[in-house]
């Protein structure tokens, strides 16, 4: 079920990031980024992203299995996360749609994100296509290589993929 982010879902989403990273990212960066990028967000981290934006979390018999959160001030995918036993079922594009949705619902007409280099096909399967390449030093928030992406997302959206969620 896809469901608002709770306070209390902070610690299972900062463990989906993690073992998603782990899993999906590992033959794309050296170790040491891996590491970095694993340790860049905390539980708290989630309680503000809770409390301020969107985030999103798809519960498998109340186990948080994958996350998405978008800015929607900035109009920006933040995330998309999907735990490894749950990986290719459609659970990342459920997600991303869903939160397109709520963009839109917003008068939000086009979604920006930084994608890892992993992602990269996920999102340009999902329309997203890219603005810039931008490689940077590596640093505790981010990897060193990402292609930001962007999508215009359609209203339509909104009807279809908000019909059971609850606000
Ligand atoms: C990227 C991620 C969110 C995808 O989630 P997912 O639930 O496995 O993706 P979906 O099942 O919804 O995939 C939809 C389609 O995207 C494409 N896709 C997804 N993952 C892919 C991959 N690793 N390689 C190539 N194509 C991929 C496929 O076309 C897939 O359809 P198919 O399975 O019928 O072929 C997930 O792999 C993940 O959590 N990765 C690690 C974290 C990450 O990098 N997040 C993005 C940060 S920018």
């Amino acid at each position: 079920m896809l469901r608002l982010a709770k306070i209390s879902d902070a610690p299972e989403i900062l463990q989906t990031r993690i073992a998603a990273i782990r899993a999906q990212a590992s033959l794309h960066y050296p170790a040491a980024e891996i590491e970095d990028w694993c340790s860049s967000r905390t539980a708290e981290t989630y309680h503000t992203a809770i409390e301020r934006k969107i985030v999103l979390v798809e519960d498998v018999n109340e186990s948080v299995v994958a996350f998405g959160q978008l800015n929607p001030e900035t109009a920006f995918i933040e995330a998309v996360y999907v735990s490894p036993p749950h990986s290719r079922q459609g659970i990342g594009l459920k997600i991303l749609r869903a939160l397109e949705a709520m963009a839109a619902r917003r008068g939000i007409t086009a979604l920006t994100l930084e994608a890892s280099l992993n992602a990269v096909e996920f999102y340009r399967r999902a329309g997203y296509v890219p603005v810039l390449e931008e490689k940077h030093p590596p640093t505790p928030k981010t990897s060193s290589a990402t292609l930001r992406m962007r999508h215009e997302i359609r209203s339509r959206a909104a009807r279809v993929f908000t019909e059971n969620l609850r606000e």
